[in-house]
């Protein structure tokens, strides 16, 4: 066998001391894959003196992580500290700078930088794999940068926040949105501060190493649209199930007739026969729309420690294996800028949740608005009276069309006198 690889772990939290129980414990079961051993060598945090719950007597400690980049006795340096800024991007840097090989879980410096990284891991002539910073166990880096390297993707959508999935699925069974919150929090599926989970951020995070990956456009977060879960109640999913559908945060990413893509997060009903539509709590998955092949879809435990530790440890045994890839699978040389792409371009059917005076001739009035616009109705619900100021709850959707066309029609029907607060639209998605 050859000599073994050095690795130095910086940040020892809910990742990176999973990664080391799971070093510890798989050792020859790596070594057997690769024929190569992995060794961790250093180690890094904040706080030396934490409980762990992992024995790090037998590695060097370092006060500063970026001494991990130094080190000439590290082959490899595995940031698991986080943060699109800060210490966690100037250690990828170094590292890079000096080698070494990294590995890195961290999605939102490489949706800010991952260009400018991928660029310098091609110039150094090394590896900059992250694998666990999408989909945690789930293997979609890989199944984008190498299984499908040589498809014909045109569409992607993907569940890629556990988090509001978790919420999602509770609002399912009939919680309210605040308490769907306060259930994850209680369990562990979201953090005290949940908004970039929640808000749809973190999704953007790893949509944008996606749709690198699979169209080779640059990560870029100004140029994906963004919307959270926090406006919805339960009552949306009470009509979309009697529609026939599910309420899903999407990724998605199309690439359009002009080679453009179009890039947004947004909550939407899926058909309950989807793949997608049958995610449940935690999970992510993501499906891939080819060409050639058609759908291809994967599901996997999208966050927490061991999940996460598992992608970590496949990307050390591919690093093990040997061989330098670029790490979206196109050299950096060839990604393309990321295209600006409008929301309001979408085409396709929507669904719409009014607040109305209930009074006579409000529905009438509503459904002439449409047809002024142009747009045609599909399905009209009323639930019941919410509150004792005669106002009712509406929920429209209407057949496919230009979003453009469908906020210009909601704009003016928020003018109307009928109209008691501003209406909310969620885009309804094909199997
Ligand atoms: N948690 C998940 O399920 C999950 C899933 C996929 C990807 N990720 C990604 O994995 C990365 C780590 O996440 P995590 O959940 O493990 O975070 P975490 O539990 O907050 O751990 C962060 C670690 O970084 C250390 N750290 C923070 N600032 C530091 C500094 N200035 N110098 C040295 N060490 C520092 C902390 O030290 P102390 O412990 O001493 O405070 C801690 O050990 C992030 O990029 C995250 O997005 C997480």
């Amino acid at each position: 066998m050859t000599a073994p690889l050095r690795i130095g772990i910086a940040g020892l939290g809910v990742v990176g001391a999973s990664v080391v129980k799971f070093l510890q414990e798989n050792a020859d079961a790596m070594a057997a894959r690769s024929e190569r051993r992995l060794e961790i060598v250093a180690v890094s945090a904040r706080k030396r003196e934490a409980e762990r719950g992992v024995d790090l007597s037998a590695y060097a400690w370092e006060d500063n992580p970026l001494a991990l980049a130094q080190r000439d006795d590290c082959d490899i340096v595995v940031e698991l500290i986080g943060g699109e800024d800060g210490v966690a991007k100037d250690l990828v840097e170094a590292a890079l700078q000096s080698g070494k090989q990294v590995v890195t879980a961290n999605k939102a410096l490489l949706a800010r930088h991952g260009g400018a990284l991928a660029r310098l891991a091609e110039q150094q002539g090394v590896n900059l794999f992250f694998e666990a910073a999408v989909g945690g166990a789930m293997p979609c880096v890989e199944l984008l940068r190498d299984g499908m390297i040589a498809g014909r993707a045109h569409g992607l959508r993907a569940v890629l926040n556990g988090t509001s999935n978790h919420i999602l699925t509770s609002m399912e069974r009939g919680l309210e949105y605040d308490q769907a919150l306060a259930q994850a929090r209680t369990e562990g599926y979201a953090e005290a501060d949940s908004a970039l989970d929640v808000g749809g951020w973190d999704s953007a995070h790893k949509l944008a190493l996606l749709t690198t990956l699979c169209f080779g456009e640059l990560p870029d977060l100004s140029s994906i649209h963004v919307e959270g879960i926090e406006e919805l109640t339960r009552e949306d999913f009470a009509v979309a199930d009697e529609l026939g559908y599910r309420i899903r945060l999407l990724g998605v990413a199309t690439l359009l007739q002009d080679r453009r893509v179009f890039r947004a997060v947004y909550p939407c009903l899926l058909p309950r026969s989807t793949g997608l539509a049958r995610i449940y709590g935690a999970r992510n998955a993501v499906e891939v729309l080819d060409d050639w092949a058609e759908k291809v879809l994967i599901e996997g435990t999208g966050a927490g420690g061991q999940a996460t530790a598992t992608a970590v440890a496949s990307d050390l045994v591919q690093i093990a294996r040997g061989g330098v890839h670029a790490p979206f699978g196109i050299p950096s040389r060839l990604l393309r800028q990321a295209s600006a792409v409008a929301m309001e371009s979408r085409y396709g059917a929507y669904y719409l949740r009014f607040r109305v005076t209930d009074k006579p001739g409000t529905l009438a009035a509503l459904t002439g608005k449409f047809a002024e616009h142009g747009l045609s109705v599909s399905s009209v619900r009323q639930r019941r009276r919410e509150r004792e100021n005669d106002e009712v709850p509406l929920y429209v959707t209407i057949h496919d069309t230009d979003e453009a066309t469908v906020r210009h029609a909601l704009s003016e029907i928020q003018k109307e006198s009928f109209c008691t607060a501003a209406p909310m639209l969620l885009r309804i998605e094909t199997d």
